[in-house]
């Protein structure tokens, strides 16, 4: 039997998931663990590119980890670990940023959005993120990387650092795919169907959160924005209904048809109060097991520790390999 090919992702922990982190990349890691080698890490580096309350961010990391485990990650089959806690994540960083053109990172489109939202701090770190990102993918020699469709240009750039490193020193690291389910690959704003919904919306109603209790999830998919027709279906400018009808797929496997089958001449009442129980039932399990295991502080404790130690022997390889490469001297 051969190796089982390795999967890396990971999330920012600057909020709660929402649906679109859960649907588009979260529900597919749990699904995935059996069939591959997995690691998923909470971003911490990442996430302060923009100013975060520290206090908030500790509590933040502490429950994506217990979030992961409560959605089905079992930390004895993948390894679930912080990225602050594999300092090689930060060294290999910076020795890809100096395979990195300015031109190139220039051009990433989450960069110009974040320059434009927070123009009183534009760090370098912004800037560089996207190096970073692919120093997490390249240090596990991950073969796939189940991402939303938000995060494909990064993995473009991780490809095209594969490509150009392993072009002047042989084949040191392992070209890596993105993962995408189509059909939630972009879960978009309850709001404002045109956008993704994104954990930085200042309007309450736009995004659902993972940890959200039953009447809100409800709530907020009666307000959802849809358009002045009837018909439930899939059709071109209907996009606040084709977003309804993505979730509703994800949180009960139904086909398209399916849905079109069971809703046609009911109206959209019916079919948004349909959507909200199945996603609030889609997540109630999971929201049970969070309630669980977060109060079991020296478990999580013990697994984030594990998964560090995990995280860092395999990385030390390819960093190694790396130095070896470039005329480091490795002691
Ligand atoms: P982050 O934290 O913004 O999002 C986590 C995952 O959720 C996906 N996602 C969505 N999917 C569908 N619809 C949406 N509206 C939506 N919003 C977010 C994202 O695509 C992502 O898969 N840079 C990454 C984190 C990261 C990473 C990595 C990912 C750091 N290193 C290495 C993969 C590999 C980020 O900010 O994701």
């Amino acid at each position: 039997m051969g190796e089982k090919k390795r999967i890396f992702s990971g999330i920012q922990p600057t909020n709660t998931p929402h649906l679109g982190n859960y649907f588009g990349a979260m529900a597919n890691w749990v699904k995935l663990q059996e069939e591959y080698d997995c690691t998923y890490s909470i971003v911490d580096l990442h996430s302060i590119t923009v100013r975060q309350d520290p206090v908030k961010l500790r509590a933040q990391i502490k429950e994506s980890y217990a979030l992961l485990i409560a959605m089905g990650l079992d930390p004895e089959k993948s390894t679930l670990f912080v990225q602050g806690h594999n300092p090689n994540h930060a060294e290999l960083s910076w020795i890809l940023s100096c395979y990195t053109q300015f031109g190139e990172l220039s051009r990433m489109t989450q960069f110009k959005d974040k320059s434009q939202k927070h123009p009183d701090n534009i760090n370098a770190g912004l800037f560089t993120y996207p190096v970073l990102m692919a120093a997490d993918i390249l240090l596990y020699q991950a073969d796939l990387v189940p991402v939303g469709q938000d995060q494909m240009q990064h993995l473009e750039l991780a490809r095209n650092i594969v490509q150009r490193f392993n072009g002047v020193y042989g084949d040191v690291f392992t070209m890596p795919e993105g993962y995408i389910t189509k059909s939630t690959a972009k879960i978009m704003s309850l709001q404002e169907p045109t956008k993704k919904m994104s954990k930085s919306d200042e309007n309450p109603n736009a995004s659902v959160w993972v940890l959200d209790d039953r009447d809100t999830i409800i709530r907020k998919f009666k307000r959802a924005v849809t358009d002045s027709e009837t018909e439930v279906c899939a059709r071109e400018g209907k996009d606040g209904i084709v977003n309804l009808m993505s979730i509703y797929s994800a949180a009960t496997d139904k086909s398209f048809e399916e849905i079109e089958a069971e809703f046609s001449g009911r109206g959209y009442g019916d079919f948004k109060l349909a959507v909200g129980e199945a996603v609030a039932d889609k997540l109630a399990p999971m929201q049970e097991e969070f309630r669980r295991i977060s109060s079991d502080k020296a478990y999580l404790e013990d697994c984030m520790k594990k998964g560090a130690e995990k995280a860092f022997r395999t990385t030390r390889k390819t960093l190694q390999k790396v130095q070896k490469k470039l005329g480091f001297v490795v002691l």
